[in-house]
């Protein structure tokens, strides 16, 4: 595997073609579209440089979302060498949950909520559905607390509160009344949960007539998101607004890459970029870096086959590599005998375990 070369101080170098295309580009919406290890990252935190090194843009007005605190600290860190560090703490940089903490706490008295709020995590989640079922008079063993948060979750995903939720089976009803139940539980004790860090912000940032709203709503001058295939409906509301003002947003993504289906992320939003900014500069970034010829051609030879992708091309200038092997096993115990017999020669032949990754499909398996 390549290792990691370290960025220069000199923000155009070591980008291709269509890579230095999209990290030049300044005003308007912009997609970049590309497959896995082909630097997407990589334009994101040199557009942000750019901005700032050639344009003049104020640190402070970029608002960059990544999809975990470790891509965000990665982020600042290489921008910290390009920028220098008092130039990089004035950037916003983080996840849609750490930026929507951030607003919450500074816009807290036109949000509606006290400053000291506190973020409730699935055990407490958990710990106060079974309260309201309690409350409710619902039995726990017929209405399972875990069914309903998850149903609340998709809810709020889709940026609907109990009001809007649509009532067709025949548990929804009840459903409805643990939702409103739980929201009142909530504010009773000055809490949210993680989807409502998002929503209440997205429902602050919607609002027309209001200075404060309107406000945030050009604060920031650039909006950048990276892995913007995994993000959901309320989130995809959020960049929107937050780059209404200017209407410079840029995302990049892979739809091939989407994995967070279950958490209420929808490729659907990548072709909805494009509906939605028509006008849209779209940028293909083709050349992986990442992985031998060999990793390559085997991933692009699983994917091909999936239905509604966007046809996209991957090459890499890499050398060949080893031949992936594919291995049929009996059974889960004795792949697991063949994945330890495996790592054990590795690490006999030298390799480090820090270079040795284990993947596997569902946690049971693990
Ligand atoms: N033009 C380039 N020249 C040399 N190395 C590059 C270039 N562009 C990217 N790389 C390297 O390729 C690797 C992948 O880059 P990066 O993480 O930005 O890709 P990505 O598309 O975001 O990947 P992922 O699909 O995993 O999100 C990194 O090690 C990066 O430094
Ligand atoms: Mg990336």
């Amino acid at each position: 595997m390549p290792t990691e070369k370290s960025e220069s101080s000199v923000v155009l170098d070591a980008l291709n073609a269509p890579q230095a295309e999209a990290v030049a580009h300044v005003d308007g919406p912009m997609i970049v579209f590309a497959g896995a290890g082909s630097g997407k990252t990589r334009v994101i935190t040199y557009r942000i440089a750019n901005l700032v090194a050639s344009h003049g843009v104020p640190p402070y007005r970029i608002l960059a979302v990544t999809f975990t605190n470790k891509a965000a600290g990665e982020m600042r860190e290489r921008l910290d060498k390009i920028l220098g560090p008092s130039v990089t703490r004035e950037l916003w940089i983080g996840t849609f949950h750490a930026v929507c903490v951030r607003l919450i706490r500074r816009y807290h008295e036109s949000i509606g909520i006290g400053q000291n709020f506190v973020i409730y995590d699935d055990s407490d989640q958990k710990a106060l559905m079974k309260r309201v079922l309690d409350d409710l008079n619902l039995d726990e063993r017929r209405i399972a607390p875990q069914k309903v948060l998850a149903r609340i979750s998709r809810e709020k995903q889709e940026a609907r509160g109990p009001e809007d939720m649509s009532l067709d089976r025949w548990d929804d009803e009840i459903i409805q009344r643990c939702f409103k139940a739980y929201q009142q539980r909530l504010r009773d004790s000055n809490a949210v949960d993680f989807s409502d860090l998002l929503l209440y912000v997205l429902r602050f940032l919607e609002r027309d007539n209001d200075d404060d709203a309107k406000q945030l709503r050009s604060r920031f001058s650039h909006v950048l998101v990276d892995e913007f295939q995994d993000v959901n409906l309320v989130q995809y509301r959020l960049v929107s607004a937050f780059s209404s003002s200017t209407n410079n947003i840029c995302v990049v993504g892979d739809d091939d890459q989407s994995i967070y289906r279950w958490r209420g992320a929808d490729i659907r939003m990548i072709r909805g970029f494009t509906r939605d900014y028509p006008d849209a500069v779209m940028v293909k970034l083709e050349q992986n870096y990442r992985s031998s010829k060999n990793v390559v051609g085997a991933a692009l030879g699983v994917i091909r086959c999936a239905t509604g992708r966007t046809p996209k091309e991957l090459w890499t200038g890499n050398p060949e590599g080893e031949q992936v092997q594919v291995v049929h096993c009996a059974n889960e115990r004795d792949e697991a005998a063949f994945v330890v017999e495996t790592v054990k020669q590795h690490i006999a032949a030298g390799t480090s375990p820090r270079e040795i990754a284990v993947f596997y499909r569902v946690h049971a398996q693990s």
